[in-house]
This record gives C-alpha cells, sequence and structure tokens, in this order.
C-alpha cells in the first residue's frame, strides 16, 4: 500500500514539471513557416555576405565594407577623442575645454553627472570626492585613489581630468566603455562644481543648479 502511495506520489509529482515545462511562460509554440516569423538579421557593421553582395561589388570596383571609416562620429555624439594614450597626449590635453562649460547646465543635467559620478567615480573617488570611497574604505582595494579636494589633484585641467577617464592612468583604468565623451565632459563638471573653484570656475548658473541638488 505505502509502495503504491509513494509511485502514485513520484508519478503525479512528475506529471506536474512535465505539464508546468510545456506552453507556458513565453513558448510560442511551434512556428509553421518559420522564414517568415524569423528575418534572417543584417547587422549593420557585421559582415553581412548577403548572397556574396560585397564581393559582387568588390568586382564593380567599389570598395564598401559595411563599416564607417574610422575618426566617424555618430550623429548627436561629440567628436571623438583624438589625442593618443601616451605622455605626448596627456600633455596635449590640458589645452582642452570643457565644451559644456559654454552652456548653462540644467538642475536635471546637474543631477544626471551626478548620478553618473557616483556609479563610476564615487565608488573608488568617494561621494565626498576625498578619494576614500566604500572600495578603497572597505580594504579590499589596495590602489590609493586619488583625493579630488587635494590642492595638487584640483590644480589638474579638465582636459586632464577627461585624459585619465578616457585611457586611464597608472593603477586607475579607462571608463571610456562606460561614459560617452559627453558623459566624461558633464562628471568633470560635476566633480568642479564640487570642488569649489577648481581649474575652470563656474558658471553662476551650474552653481545654483548643484545647490539645488544638494539633499
Ligand atoms: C576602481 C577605482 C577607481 C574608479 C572607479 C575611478 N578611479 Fe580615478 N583613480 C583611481 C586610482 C587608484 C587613482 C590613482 C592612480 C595612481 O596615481 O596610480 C586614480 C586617479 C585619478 C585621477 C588623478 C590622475 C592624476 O593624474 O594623478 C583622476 C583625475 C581620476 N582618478 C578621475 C576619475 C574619474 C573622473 C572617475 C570616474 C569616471 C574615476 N577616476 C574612477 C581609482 C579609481
Amino acid at each position: 500500500m505505502k509502495r503504491i502511495l509513494i509511485a502514485a506520489g513520484v508519478f503525479s509529482l512528475a506529471l506536474g514539471f512535465v505539464s508546468c515545462g510545456g506552453a507556458k511562460g513565453d513558448d510560442p509554440g511551434r512556428a509553421y513557416m518559420p522564414d517568415m516569423y524569423y528575418s534572417r538579421a543584417y547587422e549593420t557593421y557585421g559582415y553581412n555576405d548577403v548572397e556574396g553582395e560585397f564581393d559582387s561589388l568588390k568586382r564593380r570596383g567599389i570598395n564598401y565594407t559595411g563599416v564607417p571609416v574610422p575618426g566617424t562620429v555618430a550623429r548627436g555624439e561629440m567628436i571623438s577623442y583624438h589625442l593618443t594614450n601616451d605622455s605626448a597626449g596627456l600633455a596635449a590635453a590640458n589645452s582642452l575645454k570643457n565644451p559644456l562649460d559654454s552652456m548653462a547646465a540644467t538642475k536635471a543635467a546637474m543631477r544626471e553627472a551626478e548620478r553618473l559620478y557616483l556609479i563610476y567615480c564615487g565608488v573608488c573617488h568617494g561621494d565626498k570626492l576625498d578619494g576614500n570611497g566604500p572600495l578603497p574604505a572597505g580594504g579590499a582595494y589596495a590602489p590609493v585613489p586619488a583625493n579630488f579636494t587635494a590642492p595638487n589633484i584640483k590644480a589638474l585641467s579638465d582636459g586632464h581630468y577627461f585624459h585619465v577617464i578616457t585611457y586611464g592612468i597608472r593603477t586607475m583604468g579607462s571608463y571610456a566603455s562606460q561614459l560617452t565623451p559627453e558623459e566624461r565632459w558633464w562628471v568633470i563638471k560635476y566633480i568642479r562644481s564640487k570642488q569649489g573653484g577648481g581649474s575652470t570656475a563656474d558658471s553662476t548658473a551650474t552653481k545654483a543648479a548643484t545647490d539645488s541638488t544638494k539633499k
């Protein structure tokens, strides 16, 4: 009797699993004519050998690969960074100006800049900009992040900051894949607003905006 009960239990459990794994959830079931449901994707920057398309172009003397030429700037994006990752590039960066300085920063823009700073920089450099973020404070991270409130770090140019975010420096890594060039300039603007009179003085608009974002 007991065995029969156990067998019945196992059977009903198995039945339960099978019935759950069936047509429930987002399973669309069987696709009739899958070619119509799932189109063959054409990857913008990938190699798309759709029936030898590029080969036939080449035979006609047209050198087109589908890949944009180096230095191409996407619509709406800031011009890409032209300085190289070496000491000459770092020195040349000093002459760059923050392109956002010519426009008034809205409250929302500065709030977004703060958000980006706290995600990508604050974890090391700290929400007080003192270089004592949760990562170094926790003791599991050996390198010592720069203290943005220290006079020598404050004195570094906006371009130097941009170069450091783009390529990293010594023990700090690059944040180029996390932040677009424009976002990098916003983060720098945020840091400047918190440093209180860095190498580029704040516009009154920025100051008012950051004052009102203070908690
Ligand atoms: C994972 C930790 C970490 C994060 C995140 C980080 N940094 Fe750093 N940063 C460092 C360390 C460590 C140094 C010191 C590098 C050295 O001198 O070896 C440093 C140094 C710097 C310096 C000084 C460079 C110099 O020339 O002395 C600047 C400027 C800087 N970081 C900006 C930023 C900005 C802006 C962000 C956010 C986009 C950021 N860092 C995110 C760890 C970090």
